[in-house]
């Protein structure tokens, strides 16, 4: 499989002419296939210039967002259903990241029904699991085994089946390792994976301070397809950096 990188942009940048900006700053290569999730508010703009990109631009670039309701529609303030997101060409969505658990107390029976809903109208779902610093510290079995837990709540109904198999990605992103500037041993992130693809064969991604200069050491592993990227992903000269090391695997 081709490597595949993901741009969390969470809660960034601030303004739709400076999200407008970013992404035509895009520096992408080929080989690897990136997708790139702003916030709800900016996507029919960037999907709209998505559209108007040249075939060659396209190819290895697609736009997702960074949740989904499980309801397509109605009494639901301010929540956003899979078939909105998708009538924009929207076609990746990330559910179950830490953030959304610690902040807004997304739980496992929740991220399970948004996973549900997604695949069922045909979007590609970026599950998010990870291990709290406290459970790490316990040793790698204890961490599989709170990841084996994590993941069989969230796709608790799911048959794994080859439509689904095409359309779910697993990014393993511990929370101690997100944002703080300490990535995971690439040695220990390959292990996960090997661990959760017995589980559930279907594309790994790493998660967690991933950068230009470290992504190499993780995307050389033929288990890690990717990187879910958050911070490095919010300039286009770093993120182009990064590409291009993934490129050159
Ligand atoms: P980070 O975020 O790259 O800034 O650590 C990753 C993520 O939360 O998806």
């Amino acid at each position: 499989m081709r490597k595949l990188i993901v741009a969390n942009w969470k809660e960034n940048p601030g303004t739709e002419s400076r999200a407008t900006k970013l992404f035509k700053d895009l520096i992408l290569k080929t080989g690897v296939d990136v997708v790139i999730c702003p916030p709800f508010v900016y996507l029919e703009k960037i999907t709209a210039a998505f559209r108007s990109m040249s075939a060659s631009k396209k190819k290895n670039l697609a736009i997702g967002a960074q949740d989904v309701f499980w309801e397509e529609k109605g009494a639901f303030t301010s929540e956003v259903g899979p078939k909105m997101i998708r009538s924009l060409g929207v076609r990746y969505v990330i559910v179950g990241h830490s953030e959304r658990r610690k902040y807004l107390k997304e739980t496992d029976a929740m991220i399970n029904k948004k996973v549900k809903a997604a695949l069922a109208d045909g979007l590609k779902v970026i599950l998010c699991v990870g291990e709290p610093l406290a459970v790490r510290k316990k040793g790698a079995v204890v961490a599989k085994a709170f990841i084996k837990t994590q993941l069989k709540k969230d796709l608790v109904g799911i048959k794994t089946n080859a439509s689904v198999n095409k359309n779910l990605i697993i990014a393993y992103e511990p929370i101690w390792a997100i944002g703080s500037g300490r990535s995971d041993q690439p040695e220990d992130a390959v292990e996960m994976s090997l661990f959760i693809k017995r589980l559930y064969n279907v594309p790994f991604l790493y998660g967690g301070s991933v950068n230009s200069k470290n992504v190499a050491d993780f995307v050389q592993y033929k288990g890690i397809d990717g990187a879910l990227v958050g911070g490095a992903s919010l300039k286009a000269g770093e993120f182009g950096k990064l590409i291009a090391k993934v490129a050159k695997k």
